[in-house]
């Protein structure tokens, strides 16, 4: 009994000691390629966007960022670059507090959406690379 408790208390130090350390490694993260926008762009879409668009995408409360429909509803709001959908992303989300999060969390959060969609913008990019990328 005496031993269960101890070794279960030990598992939730050891558990909270490795969310420190992965909170350190987050917070100190330097951005060396497209890998690590999408990873850590993966990050902030979940603190900032998938309590309405669904950790996976899939839809919520608003609709799903991915699959098939993405693009063509995209299309629908004149939306046909990557750049124009970080413009969309920084004028109108998170939907009640708009323009809300940094210009890097919206590239980050871009190039995430984009990879999750099948399009791998081949490096580490800048806001204005985006201009370039048609969407399909
Ligand atoms: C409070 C809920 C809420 C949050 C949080 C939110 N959204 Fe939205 N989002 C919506 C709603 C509602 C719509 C539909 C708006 C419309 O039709 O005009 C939408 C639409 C969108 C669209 C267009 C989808 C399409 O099919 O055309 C994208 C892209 C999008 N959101 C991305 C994001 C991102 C990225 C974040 C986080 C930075 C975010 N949203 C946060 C509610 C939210």
């Amino acid at each position: 009994m005496v031993g269960k408790t101890s070794s279960s208390r030990n598992l939730v130090v050891g558990a909270l000691a490795l969310a420190l350390f992965t909170g350190f490694l987050w917070a100190g993260a330097i951005v060396a390629g497209l890998s690590d926008q999408i990873a850590d762009g993966e990050g902030m879409y979940v603190d900032n966007c998938s309590s309405c668009h669904g950790k996976n995408l899939g839809g919520k409360s608003a609709p799903s960022l991915i699959g098939e429909g993405f693009f063509t509803s995209l299309s629908s709001r004149n939306i046909e670059t990557a750049k124009e959908l970080y413009n969309y992303l920084k004028a109108t989300m998170p939907y009640h507090r708009p323009g809300a999060l940094s210009d890097q969390q919206y590239l980050f959060i871009t190039c995430f959406l984009l990879w999750q969609n099948g399009i791998d913008l081949g490096g580490e990019v800048s806001v204005g690379d985006l201009k370039g990328v048609q969407l399909p």
